[in-house]
C-alpha cells in the first residue's frame, strides 16, 4: 500500500501546502506515510490522523514514534462516517485513496464539519477508467469516481461550486487520478 500511494500522496501533500502554525487532520492515514511526510515540516501546530483499522494504526505508530512520543502526533481509530471531533478543529484535510470507502453520505459532511471556515481539504481518487480495470476494486468494496461525480460528492456534502478545484494527474505507471482541493467558506 504504502508503494501504491506514494506519488497520490506526494501530489496531495504539494497541493495542501501547509503553512505555519497550521494544523492537518489525515482521514485513513493507512500505515502512516503521509503523516511521515508532514511531520518533516517542522512548524504544523497539530497533526491527527484518523484510521479505521487497529492494524494500519499500528503501522503509522511505528512509522511515526517520535512524533507521537513527542505530543507532534495523535493517531485515533474512528469511522470517516461520524469523526469523534468538535466542529472546526482542522486547517486542512487530508483524505488519499480514501473516498472509495466512504459509503455513507455523511462522510464528506463530516469531513467538512471538521474543517475550519476557510480551510481546505485535498482529496486523492484514482480516476474510475483506471479502477474499472482493478478486480480488487469492485462496487461491492469501493465507490469509483470521475470528475463528475467527485465533483457531486463534494457539493452534496456542502462545498461551493466555486470553491471546488479538480484536476486530472498522473499517479505513476500511466494511472489517472483525480486530485481535488475543495475550500469551506468563510463564514
Ligand atoms: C487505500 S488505504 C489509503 C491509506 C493512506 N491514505 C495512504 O495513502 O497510504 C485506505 C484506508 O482507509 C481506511 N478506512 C476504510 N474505511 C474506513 C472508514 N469507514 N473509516 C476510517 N478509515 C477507513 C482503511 O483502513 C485504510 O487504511
Amino acid at each position: 500500500m504504502a508503494f501504491a500511494n506514494a506519488k497520490p500522496n506526494t501530489l496531495a501533500l504539494a497541493a495542501l501546502s501547509m503553512r505555519e502554525g497550521e494544523s492537518l487532520l489525515e482521514l485513513g492515514c493507512g500505515p502512516g506515510c503521509a503523516l511521515q511526510g508532514l511531520l518533516r515540516l517542522p512548524h504544523l501546530a497539530r497533526v491527527i490522523g484518523l484510521d479505521w483499522s487497529e492494524v494500519m494504526l499500528a503501522h503509522a505508530s511505528r512509522r511515526n514514534r517520535l512524533a507521537l512520543e513527542a505530543g507532534r502526533l495523535a493517531l485515533v481509530r474512528g469511522d470517516f462516517a461520524r469523526l469523534p471531533f468538535i466542529a472546526e478543529i482542522a486547517d486542512a484535510i487530508l483524505a488519499v485513496n480514501v473516498v472509495y470507502f466512504m459509503h455513507s453520505p455523511a462522510a464528506v459532511r463530516e469531513a467538512r464539519r471538521v474543517l475550519r471556515p476557510g480551510g481546505r481539504m485535498v482529496l486523492y481518487a484514482t480516476d474510475r477508467s483506471a479502477m474499472r480495470r482493478w478486480r480488487f476494486a469492485g462496487p461491492h468494496t469501493h465507490r469509483l469516481f470521475d470528475y463528475n461525480r467527485l465533483t457531486a460528492l463534494l457539493i452534496d456534502a456542502g462545498f461551493a461550486a466555486d470553491c471546488i478545484r479538480i484536476e486530472g494527474v498522473n499517479a505513476g505507471l500511466g494511472v489517472m487520478g483525480l486530485l481535488a482541493v475543495a475550500r469551506k467558506e468563510k463564514g
